[in-house]
């Protein structure tokens, strides 16, 4: 317990979609919530949408690429409220779809967000983790990370490497009473995807609900993966019934993963 008697969750990307509702969710929990996003205006919004619930939650526009940033907010969280129970390292970017359209600094992008910003706030987390010999974090990869495609090459590569990060982070933690696993949204319609989805339907000249038809169609269950659907997944996964579960990916796509 933290010096307000209660727990604590950092949340990366928490100003809209996924990590949003995981700081909703987390609010309710009773947790105080570390409302974090490279966006300073949303991460302020959603802070004030739980602190307007009764709730504790602190915004800080962050930037996961930037570690001294990374450094100076969990220290300072830390200082005010001892110790950080839940890391959600969930912030992702996107990048190209079009295998052709794929620029060099793509990559440094891609990689930069993706793969160095989980593991440093990763890092950074579970250094007070195991000290306090407790904590959960959890990470956010995609169906992506497995399934072998044409297009959103440098995301699925980049998503690819936060798994084999994950497993890897879980037996460095294991001594540690910490689990990490990784969360593999299916499609989810945030304003990520949302982006995408009218862009594809634009380029194919169809509309967004006859694309998000073909989407559903290709899916095992025929269903979209809704926010409810990854917070039942994400409070276990914080709960003491899933202490013994580390190193996993746990996907939540109605069978998109599993068909790959
Ligand atoms: N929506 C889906 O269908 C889907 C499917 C699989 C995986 N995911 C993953 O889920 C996670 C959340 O995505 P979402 O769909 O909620 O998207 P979103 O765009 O709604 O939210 C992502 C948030 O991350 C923030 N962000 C982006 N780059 C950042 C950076 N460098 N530092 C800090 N914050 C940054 C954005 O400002 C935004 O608020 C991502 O990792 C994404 O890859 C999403």
């Amino acid at each position: 317990m933290s010096n307000t008697g209660k727990q604590v969750a950092f949340i990366t990307g928490a100003g809209s979609g996924i990590g949003r509702g995981f700081a909703h969710q987390m609010a309710k929990l009773g947790y105080v919530v570390i409302v974090t996003d490279v966006n300073e205006d949303s991460a302020t919004v959603v802070a004030n949408e739980i602190i307007e619930t009764g709730a504790t939650a602190i915004p800080y526009q962050f930037d996961i690429t930037d570690a001294d940033v990374a450094k100076t907010i969990v220290d300072e969280v830390i200082k005010n409220y001892e110790r950080i129970d839940v890391l959600f390292a969930n912030a992702g970017a996107l990048g190209p779809s079009d295998f052709w359209d794929i620029q060099p600094t793509d990559w440094d992008v891609m990689t930069s967000v993706n793969i160095k910003g989980t593991a440093i706030i990763a890092q950074l987390v579970a250094e007070h983790m195991k000290a306090q010999q407790s904590g959960r974090i959890i990470t956010t990869a995609s169906y992506n990370a497995v399934r072998v495609a044409a297009h959103v090459i440098p995301y699925r590569v980049t998503k690819a490497a936060i798994l084999m990060f994950t497993k890897c982070l879980a037996m460095v933690m294991a001594p540690y009473n910490v689990t990490v696993n990784a969360i593999a949204p299916g499609v989810t319609m945030t304003p990520m995807q949302e982006l995408y989805a009218q862009k594809t339907a634009d380029e194919r000249g169809i509309t967004l609900d006859d694309y998000l038809d073909d989407r559903r169609s290709r899916i095992p269950m025929q269903e979209l993966t809704t926010i409810d659907d990854l917070n039942a997944l994400a409070k276990f996964l914080t709960s003491d019934e899933s202490r013994l579960i580390t190193g996993q990916i746990i996907a939540v796509d109605g069978g998109v993963m599993a068909s790959s």
